[in-house]
């Protein structure tokens, strides 16, 4: 599978026509050999823009960039045969108006080859998602919790307790009726997560929200221990990864240092005699 081959074997329709039945999975990657991994056991791979946190070291997702995108999702899309792209549209890339996301969405499917974009944002993002999904363009939606409005909503906080449950369900219901073949909840409370499943007929898919979902994602390197500057509730370990690549690190540096590393099986034999 590559940037030019004409149809994948998961498109958005696919991923839609699961909702009810069993759970989609899905996790972030952003590179060939992390996509190839997650391909084997996943339905859709995520291109996220936590990509410029987790792997770029930013603060935050907004000095995320088109170009970042590109080149991570290329990569990803390298390594993902069977399960579905999907890239991460970076703040500031979509915002000002639908045409402006067109351009930009257009110019993520084209260069990566991914069938599908993600964008964040409910009823204030309508009007784009159905201009997008009318020319071509497949969005997973995104609300509750949309982390590149991390400095309006005051931090990464559940959004949808109390009076603020009508709002997040209102715009699950205005990202589906525009077109959206998905939607992510992100830390949204887990009752109306359920109620928010019950109610749509896309796929949700959640992160912090509960085991109601229609599918769930996580970012890859919280789940495998790689990210450990913090770690959110919702996140669960399946493996230490990080742990095992320090002690790796350390043990590779006393090696060296103690001339244990390079041994003779690392070595080439001369094929003349050396001059002492
Ligand atoms: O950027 C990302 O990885 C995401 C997921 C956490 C849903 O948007």
């Amino acid at each position: 599978m590559s940037a030019t081959s004409p149809v994948r074997p998961v498109l958005p329709p696919d991923i839609r026509a699961r909702k009810g039945s069993e759970p989609l999975v899905v996790l972030t990657a952003y590179s060939t050999p992390v996509a190839r991994l997650v391909d084997a056991h996943c339905d859709i791979v995520l291109v996220g823009d936590s990509v410029g946190m987790v792997i770029h070291g930013l603060p935050s997702t907004l000095g995320v960039t088109m170009e970042m995108m590109i080149l991570h999702g290329k990569a990803v899309v390298r390594g993902a045969q069977k399960a579905m792209p999907v890239i991460d549209m970076p703040f500031g890339s979509y915002e000002e108006g639908p045409q402006q996301a067109f351009r930009n969405a257009a110019r993520l499917m084209s260069e990566t080859g991914a069938p599908a974009v993600k964008l964040e944002g409910g009823q204030h993002m309508a009007e784009t998602i159905a201009f997008l999904t009318a020319r071509g363009v497949p969005v997973m939606a995104h609300v509750g919790l949309t982390p590149q409005s991390v400095n309006t909503l005051g931090g990464y906080k559940v959004v949808g307790r109390a009076e603020e449950a009508e709002k997040v369900m209102a715009d699950a219901r205005a990202v589906e009726a525009a077109g959206a073949f998905s939607v992510v909840l992100e830390k949204v409370p887990e009752g109306l997560a359920a109620r928010i499943t019950q109610e749509l007929t896309i796929p949700t898919i959640g992160i912090g929200a509960g085991v109601r979902c229609d599918g769930q994602v996580l970012v890859v390197d919280d789940m495998l221990g790689l990210f450990t500057e913090f770690r959110p509730k919702f996140v669960k370990r399946y493996a230490e990864l990080g742990k095992a690549a320090d002690e790796a690190i350390a043990a590779y540096a006393a090696e060296v240092r103690s001339r244990a590393f390079p041994a003779a099986e690392h070595s080439f034999p001369d094929v003349l005699p050396v001059k002492k």
